[in-house]
């Protein structure tokens, strides 16, 4: 399917969604959550696709920011409506069990942060620059950045940043856990690349269900959570996969997983 704002490449059971306004910095509009919405469905319900990666188009900018052009014509009816449709998108990124894994290659503010911290891996250019500005326009995060930035990073942490609205580059971002790792600019797609071919390689229904799993430490208490886990444990255990990846080590031999 084609996007106004998107473009999506697909290749080895990867597909990269590249966020495409680089004009505007790939600032978040109402079409750019349109197309992400049905973009992460036909994503989810292409069984050719194993791993997505999100990025954003030109060298500047992963996303910097809901379009301010259009928060500036909220008012405090449409702002409701307009917070949790990207709430709900960012959602749907969150809980597709196939990993999406963000390489952020410029600035990710305000709403970029916020898309980067759905996605269940974060890895970063140099040149990336994280934060949530929002108080600089006189509102707060809106795309559930108050929520997630806080359990990735800390409250103590997140507050500061949401209070402030400063910018955290890319080595303080590794240092404080929002990022894994940092490569140069030219090396952060084939490093994305190489992460998604890994995970890509595995048993697929096992890296569903790990993501379903970690996903539920936000939504579970411990004892719940490991309830879960310990269903989805089963479940794998009644795969064609799970015979064959442990048949494969007991034979000293590479699994050759056909995710069922
Ligand atoms: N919404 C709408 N347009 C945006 C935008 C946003 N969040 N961020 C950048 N743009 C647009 C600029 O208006 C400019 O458009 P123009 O050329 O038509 O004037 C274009 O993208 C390039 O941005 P510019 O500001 O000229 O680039 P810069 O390198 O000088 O600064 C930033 C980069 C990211 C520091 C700056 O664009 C910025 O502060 N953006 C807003 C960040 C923000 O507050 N995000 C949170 C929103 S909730």
């Amino acid at each position: 399917m084609n996007y106004k704002t998107l473009l999506i490449e697909i290749k080895d059971n990867i597909a990269v969604l590249t966020l495409n306004r680089p004009e505007k910095l790939n600032a978040l509009n109402s079409q750019t959550l349109i197309d992400l919405d049905s973009a992460f469905d036909e994503l989810k319900n292409n069984d050719e696709i194993f791993v997505i990666i999100l990025t954003g188009s030109g060298e500047k900018a992963f996303v910097a920011g809901a379009d301010i052009s259009e928060l500036n014509k909220l008012d405090t009816i449409s702002a409701k409506d307009f917070s949790k449709k990207g709430q709900a998108v960012f959602d749907k990124i969150t809980k597709c069990e196939k990993p999406v894994l963000a390489a952020v290659n410029g600035f990710a503010l305000g709403g970029g942060c916020e898309l980067a911290l759905a996605c269940h891996i974060r890895i970063a250019s140099e040149n990336a620059k994280f934060g949530q500005p929002e108080v600089n326009l006189g509102i707060i995060p809106g795309y559930g950045g108050t929520q997630r930035l806080a359990r990735l990073i800390n409250t103590g942490r997140a507050m500061e940043y949401i209070l402030t609205g400063d910018m955290i580059n890319a080595e303080e971002a590794f240092r404080i856990g929002l990022v894994n790792k940092v490569y140069s600019p030219d090396q952060l797609m084939d490093k994305a690349i190489e992460i998604a071919t890994k995970i890509s390689s595995k048993g697929q229904q096992a890296i569903r269900f790990s993501v379903k799993s970690v996903n539920s430490v936000n939504e579970m208490s411990l004892n719940d959570g490991q309830n879960f886990e310990a269903s989805l444990f089963a479940l794998c255990c009644g795969t064609e996969d799970f015979k064959e990846g442990t048949s494969a080590f007991l034979e000293k031999r590479k699994p050759n997983f056909i995710n069922k």
